[in-house]
């Protein structure tokens, strides 16, 4: 029986990404408040929210600081929008910030409201780029199996997570996958991260050959595959691929999405795992969620394409009504400045060890065959059986069944493909609150053991 809020969310709401039919007969989980790193749902019992909303809500909940920027900037000017050269302060300041942190030289941010539409307009970029620069044929796009850079038709397609596709008709033509860099899962027997990342990089330039070179426009990346199951490429990875993109001038996009502010222990994620983008997208914890805000780092030979090709069509015809919306980039400039006051790049590097022991540990667990993680973001993989690393019937639903007791047990964790657990928390958690946040992860996979043992889902 479902609760009085239960029944009418049921029969108000489509919620993104759920099985909508388990949904009518168990309800949603709904929270109503929130302070620090704890949710507290509309019973009011605590959780810590281990995966920091969607990965995104790094200053936790209930920041004054930030309820005081928005506050401020709706008072003085609610909105004006950047179409036909309109302009504010709070949109050129956050783009002159950003500018001045990127990892890389980037010449122009171009601001949207979604890591979706920031992937989105990459790719029109790069396609408008290349009619720009004269190679109209030059315009398909390389993405990995398990990737994830959003829903929208464009950003769908790059996806590699087949949910996103069956039924939706995608990805749309000249969109192409290369392989996911998941060692655990995929390397050969007695392959060595190395090799297997030497063979990934001349996979993917068999793929560029046999595609043509000529007609082959960017490949997406993100530092770390997040909701792919929070893969940790191997050692190399980066560089042998970045190699392969640089020979057949293929751009270099990197996905800063989740690993982008901090996250995994550096400003981006790219300069953790060592490789120099061409665009950067950003997002999430760019306002720590509390608007939404993303934006493209794009660079000069880009925006000089883009003016060129502007001056001949007659006007640069993307955009969104809230491209740069100026209480989102108030609360986003705020953040950022929370970010540098509170060295919280430091700060992160510092609690991840601690973060990284706690994840390792699981590893022991009877159903854990990898603990993988960098920074402050890690997950586990729950195996059938550990020695041959034969996964679960998906069918079973193991994951999700984990992620319910650790409700259960106070924890928000997430179950990704592959019936991996994931944990993503708030960049303000402390020591001591990593340790709580494990010790309820504990006992939520002794849980899903006796319930696996019980059920004998090992077996079939
Ligand atoms: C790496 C990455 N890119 C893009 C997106 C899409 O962002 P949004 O949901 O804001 O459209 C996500 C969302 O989780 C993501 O993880």
């Amino acid at each position: 029986m479902l609760s009085n809020l239960a029944t009418r969310d049921v029969e108000t709401l489509v919620h993104p990404n759920t099985n909508l039919a388990q949904l009518r007969e168990v309800g949603p989980l709904v929270f109503e408040r929130g302070r620090g790193i704890y949710l507290y749902d509309s019973d009011g019992k605590e959780y810590i929210e281990g995966m920091a909303g969607l990965w995104c809500t790094a200053l936790g909940y209930g920041n004054e600081e930030l309820v005081e920027a928005a506050a401020a900037q709706m008072r003085k000017l609610s909105f004006t929008h950047l179409y036909n050269g309109r302009s504010h302060d709070p949109a050129i300041e956050l783009a002159e910030k950003l500018k001045e942190m990127a990892p890389v030289p980037i010449s122009k941010l171009f601001f949207c409201n979604s890591g979706s539409e920031a992937n989105d307009t990459q790719i029109k970029l790069v396609w408008y780029m290349n009619n720009a620069l004269g190679r109209p044929r030059k315009k398909k796009i390389i993405s990995r199996l398990k990737a994830f850079h959003g829903l929208t038709v464009a950003a769908g397609s790059l996806s590699g997570l087949s949910y996103n596709h069956v039924d939706f008709d995608l990805p749309l033509p000249g969109f192409l996958q290369t392989a996911c860099p998941h060692h655990y899962r995929f390397a050969q027997p007695g392959e060595g991260e190395e090799d297997f990342a030497t063979r990934l990089a001349a996979e993917l330039e068999a793929l560029i050959l046999r595609e043509d070179p000529e007609t082959v426009a960017a490949f997406f990346a993100e530092p770390i595959m997040g909701a792919g199951g929070v893969i940790v490429p191997p050692r190399g990875y980066f560089a042998k691929i970045g190699a392969v993109c640089a020979k057949y001038d293929v751009m270099m996009i990197d996905d800063e999405v989740i690993c982008g502010f901090g996250r995994l222990g550096t400003m981006f994620g790219c300069q953790a795992l060592g490789f120099k983008p061409h665009a950067i997208s950003v997002a999430k914890a760019l306002s720590s969620a509390y608007l939404p805000i993303a934006g493209v780092m794009l660079p000069e030979v880009m925006y000089q394409a883009l003016v060129a090709e502007s001056a001949k069509v007659g006007t640069f015809g993307h955009g969104f009504t809230y491209s740069g919306h100026p209480v989102s980039a108030a609360v986003a400039l705020k953040t950022l400045e929370i970010y540098a006051r509170e060295r919280v790049v430091q700060t992160n590097a510092a609690k991840a060890p601690r973060f990284l022991a706690r994840l390792h540990k699981l590893a022991d667990h009877p159903l854990v065959g990898e603990a993988r993680g960098l920074g402050l973001v890690g997950a586990v993989e729950l195996v059938a059986d550990k020695t041959s690393r034969r996964a679960f019937a998906p069918r079973h639903g193991v994951g999700a069944r984990c992620v319910r007791f650790a409700e259960a047990e106070g924890l928000i964790a997430r179950a990704l493909p592959g019936e991996s657990v994931s944990l993503c928390p708030p960049f303000i958690i402390t020591p001591a609150e990593i340790d709580e946040m494990f010790e309820r992860l504990e006992r939520a996979l002794t849980r899903t053991l006796e319930w696996v043992r019980k059920e004998k889902i090992a077996e079939g």
